[in-house]
């Protein structure tokens, strides 16, 4: 494949941060963007690298009108060698395809897409940061662009990548966070498009986060749509419970996003010889499990946090605390595998981490 390159000029660099120990995430971007254009009858053309800047856009481009975006979220981890790695990355773009075929969207190629995002990251390659618990986020993203006011899928779409170094997602970091058990709002149900990954369904969750913020909530754990009985997921990660010997996260049923960060924490209790559910959790048996002391931990995961322990749930007006409100043991063991492994502190028995440069 050809990708054009065209260099930023001096006043189109952009700064870098000053700071890198305190990045915060997803308000820094790079100097290049990855581009491509997709039209009907013609398929995907045009591949560019360009300066980061702002894309014009018809006002009535349909992914303004009915939301036909599907996005994904990655990382490059700088090792301690020097080396830039990804961490299962072809698992985002096949992702992407999936999400893009739910919401009537063309899919890109695998090998292309991520071509042009290895040759993105390696022109920005100086803004990977190196500091501990940093990394450069990619945002692979695709947009409906025909303009038109009716409602079908578009004839044309404009696929970009754009790149920025992150620290921590939640200002908590490892720190475990308080959640609001949502039994009204729902985010996704079976059918719908919860298990795509498409801005509606963050569009959709902001309420109840909002309103769980009000309280004093990090963010809010989703119950089932059909009945707001069974667990989904937490905030915009998956959600794992340790009750007794058990780990249980829900079953990709539809509803729930798949994630790479839940697939790969599954594969890894499982490797750790323990047993591991993908099922049905109901929330009274969550609570019942707090109650009673065999509710040992809880926790999120997902790219950008990675795991995201549980300090305490509150239910229908009850606060219940989680492993004595500190980072549990399998919540801390798991966040020091999958980091060691995604920035090559130790061997990869999974081969899961592809080295770029
Ligand atoms: C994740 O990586 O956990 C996310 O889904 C966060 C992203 C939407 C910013």
């Amino acid at each position: 494949m050809k990708i054009k390159v065209t260099q930023a000029e001096g006043n189109q660099r952009r700064k870098k941060p000053a700071d890198e120990s305190n990045l915060g995430f997803g308000d820094i971007v790079t100097d290049h963007m990855y581009k491509m254009d997709w039209e009907a009858g013609k398929g995907w053309s045009n591949f560019r690298i360009e300066p980061y800047g702002p894309i014009p856009i018809d006002p009535a481009a349909m992914v303004l009108h009915y939301g036909q975006e599907v996005f994904e979220g990655l990382k490059a981890y700088g090792g301690e060698d020097g080396g830039i790695y990804l961490f299962r990355p072809e698992e985002n773009f096949k992702r992407l395809n999936r999400s893009a075929r739910r919401l009537c969207m063309p899919e890109v190629e695998v090998d292309l897409a991520m071509e042009g995002m290895k040759k993105l990251i390696l022109l920005d390659r100086d803004w990977v940061p190196r500091s501990e618990g940093t990394s450069l986020y990619i945002r692979p993203t695709m947009i409906a662009t025909e303009p038109h006011l009716g409602v079908r899928p578009a004839k044309s779409y404009l696929f970009y990548i754009i790149i920025g170094p992150v620290g921590a997602y939640y200002k908590e970091g490892l720190n475990p966070v308080k959640i609001y058990v949502e039994d009204f709002f729902v985010r996704a149900a079976i059918g719908g498009t919860g298990e795509a990954k498409t801005s509606g369904n963050y569009a959709a969750s902001l309420l109840a986060a909002e309103e769980a913020k009000k309280k004093g909530f990090t963010q809010v754990l989703w119950l089932d749509a059909a009945e707001r009985k069974y667990v989904e997921e937490v905030g915009t990660m998956n959600m794992f419970f340790l009750i007794e010997d058990e780990v249980t996260t829900a079953p990709l049923n539809g509803s729930i996003l798949p994630g790479i960060t839940r697939d790969s924490v599954i594969r890894i209790v499982k490797e750790w010889g323990m047993k591991m559910s993908e099922r049905s959790l109901a929330i009274d048996e969550v609570i019942a499990a707090a109650k009673n002391g065999t509710l040992k931990e809880a926790f999120g995961t997902g790219t950008a946090a990675v795991i995201s322990p549980v300090g305490q749930i509150t239910y229908k007006g009850e606060d219940h605390i989680v492993a004595g409100g500190d980072m549990g043991e399998l919540s801390r063991r798991l966040y020091d595998e999958i980091v060691a492994i995604q920035y090559r502190r130790k061997p990869d028995p999974y081969g899961w981490v592809e080295r770029i440069v």
